[in-house]
């Protein structure tokens, strides 16, 4: 028997009990006559006690091992003297009376500790070791709670979990497909799911009527904090509902893992937003609402007073950031950099300054009156001592870039605390998408998305202001899954596919078998999907899914530590009658 408890688990009660241990060696710290090792495993820490005087043969052997050699031990367990009441077998230590080196260990290129001295690159080269590590562990041991509580809670509700194929063919979430060749059928790919979402649909068809699935999604896309080329989603469908079902049931499903994972309740229901609005006041349609500072628009009140960048911008607007009329000219020089930066994309930044004694102070009060900078202030509630800031350019950019400053600021502020919780659902999307360079409509969600029915007649009118019935939920400015209600009427969706520009001939041959399908009886359904890896490193406060993912890409999409991808021989290559030919313009 290789131990009789875990590393973690013996307490005060079990004194004088002889017990063994296995696990690998923390850190061992010689004083005088004692060595002190701490023996590890995924349940905590022991501190054993090896004594020159009472056994010397044991005690040479504890001195001579290093860090990370995997070990057995049988002692006695004893009260410490100096106990530590920071760690759970804090009160204990134990006499070593046998030791069994299992395995040695080399030198590990980083330390073994929550504060580890190995840099990004080297710990996920050696992740296996990092794994190890208490913090990065615990990632781990969360996403299984959530994967567990998720299951629980849609099984209790009558969803079936079935697994969908890996290998297939093309999916409509609008990233590029990773591909697979076939050696079976010269000359075809396989694509890799972007997402279930065809075969979620087609399990209705089948009558599955409520399905689930954590199933791993591939996405070749530019990667992010938020992003892998391959990650996890929980995807569902369920037939005969309408959007308010998906919602509530949903809602519950994410008030559920809270409670359970994470010991927090919800007792209202979440708020809701329409896409429209979500941009008006927040600038993005994954609003971050821990905190208010909401968009202003202020094209009206600013124009007409000779200011040639308010007046010929199509759109101008403001947050108000309170209490920051101290702010130094140097920080509102670094927000104006900030602002500036191409991922922000604004030209520059106004500021009006709400002094402590009723004045404003700005950098366009060479335009504007000071009853003029008061009106503007009382736009945004402004109060004495606060600050300002406007943007002016295209309309969307702009409430981009002011989303982006308003996070920013909000940062600054300390107003985004990762242990407060603000989930919301934004609702009523647009269908579809304007695409000024290829001069076309995109879905926004996916061709299969049905429009609002009473947006029906302007599908022939105004394409661009039919309302989707899909709906995001966001929590903490994270999108963290979202869905749609489906068409389900084959005419409809022959329809759609024209808007977006599919010949019957490509519609066909894309997705021929879920039209066909529809032809046979499909009901009324409708799903979504979250992204597990978002939301577990949501729960863990993370800044990257990659720290709760156990193998994850780095982000030029390498696995560094098996070294993919990577070449293949000619032979295999000749097998799947593959010609490599790399074009030098796709070298990054
Ligand atoms: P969508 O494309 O919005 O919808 O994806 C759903 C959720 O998956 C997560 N996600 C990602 N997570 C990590 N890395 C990525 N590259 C990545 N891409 C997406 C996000 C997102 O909200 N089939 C539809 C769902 C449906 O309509 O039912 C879909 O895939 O959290």
């Amino acid at each position: 028997m290789y131990r009789t408890h875990n590393c973690g688990e013996i307490r005060l009660s079990d004194a004088d009990k002889t017990v063994t241990l296995s696990g690998w060696v923390q850190r061992s710290r010689k004083m005088g006559g004692m060595t002190f090792v701490d023996i590890r495993d995924r349940y905590g820490f022991t501190q054993l006690v090896f004594n020159n005087e009472t056994n010397a043969e044991l005690f040479d052997i504890a001195n001579k091992m290093g860090r990370e050699y995997v070990i057995q031990i049988t002692g006695r367990v004893a009260e410490r003297s100096n106990k530590n009441a920071n760690i759970a077998t804090g009160e204990i230590e134990i006499i070593v009376e046998k030791l069994q080196i299992l395995n040695e260990a080399q030198t590990p290129p980083f330390t073994i500790e929550d504060n580890t001295d190995g840099g990004d690159e080297i710990r996920m080269k050696y992740r296996y070791l990092d794994l190890r590590r208490n913090n990065v562990r615990s990632n781990m041991m969360l996403r299984h709670q959530i994967a567990f509580e998720t299951r629980r809670y849609l099984d209790q509700l009558g969803f079936l979990e079935v697994e969908t194929p890996i290998l297939i063919g093309s999916t409509p979430e609008g990233a590029r497909d990773f591909v697979v060749p076939s050696r079976m059928n010269p000359g075809e790919f396989y694509a890799l799911p972007q997402s279930p979402q065809l075969f979620k649909q087609l399990l209705m068809v089948s009558g599955f009527d409520r399905y689930f699935q954590i199933a791993k999604c591939f996405r070749d896309e530019d990667l992010r904090a938020d992003r892998q080329p391959e990650f996890t989603q929980i995807d569902c469908e369920m037939s005969f509902v309408e959007q308010e079902d998906i919602l509530q049931t949903f809602e519950g499903m994410i008030k559920h893992l809270f409670r359970f994972v994470k010991n927090i309740d919800f007792n209202d229901n979440f708020p809701r937003i329409t896409w429209h609005d979500a941009m008006k006041y927040y600038g993005s349609d994954k609003p971050d609402i821990r905190f208010d500072m909401r968009l202003v628009e202020l094209k009206e009140t600013v124009t007409g007073n000779n200011f040639v960048i308010f007046d010929s911008a199509a759109y101008v607007g403001g947050i108000c950031a309170s209490g920051c009329g101290t702010y130094t000219r140097k920080q509102i020089d670094e927000l104006t950099d900030f602002v500036k930066r191409p991922q922000v994309g604004a030209n520059g930044l106004v500021y009006i300054r709400c002094e402590m004694d009723g004045t404003f102070k700005s950098s366009v009060d060479k335009y504007y009156s000071n009853s003029k900078l008061k009106s503007i202030a009382e736009l945004f509630n402004a109060k004495l001592g606060d600050l300002i800031l406007i943007l002016a350019g295209d309309k969307i950019k702009t409430q981009k870039a002011l989303c982006e400053l308003r996070l920013e600021v909000g940062e600054g502020l300390c107003l985004r605390d990762k242990n407060v919780y603000k989930p919301l659902w934004v609702v009523d999307f647009p269908l579809f998408e304007w695409d000024e360079e290829t001069r076309r409509y995109y879905a926004t969600h996916h061709p299969f998305t049905s429009p609002n029915l009473v947006d029906i007649p302007l599908l022939d009118t105004n394409p661009g202001l039919v309302r989707a019935t899909a709906y995001d939920m966001v929590i903490n400015g994270v999108e963290l899954g979202g869905g749609s209600i489906r068409i389900h009427d084959s005419n409809l969706q022959k329809r759609m596919f024209e808007l977006l520009g599919f010949t019957p001939e490509k519609a066909q041959a894309q997705f021929g078998f879920l039209m066909s399908a529809f032809q046979y009886g499909a009901p009324p359904h409708g799903g979504l999907a979250f992204g597990l890896d978002r939301l577990v490193s949501l729960f863990a406060g993370l800044d990257s899914i990659r720290d709760c993912i156990a193998f994850p890409k780095n982000n030029s999409g390498r696995d560094i530590m098996i070294d993919a991808p990577s070449k293949i021989d000619q032979m295999q290559l000749d097998e799947l009658n593959l010609v490599v030919k790399i074009n030098e313009s796709n070298i990054k």
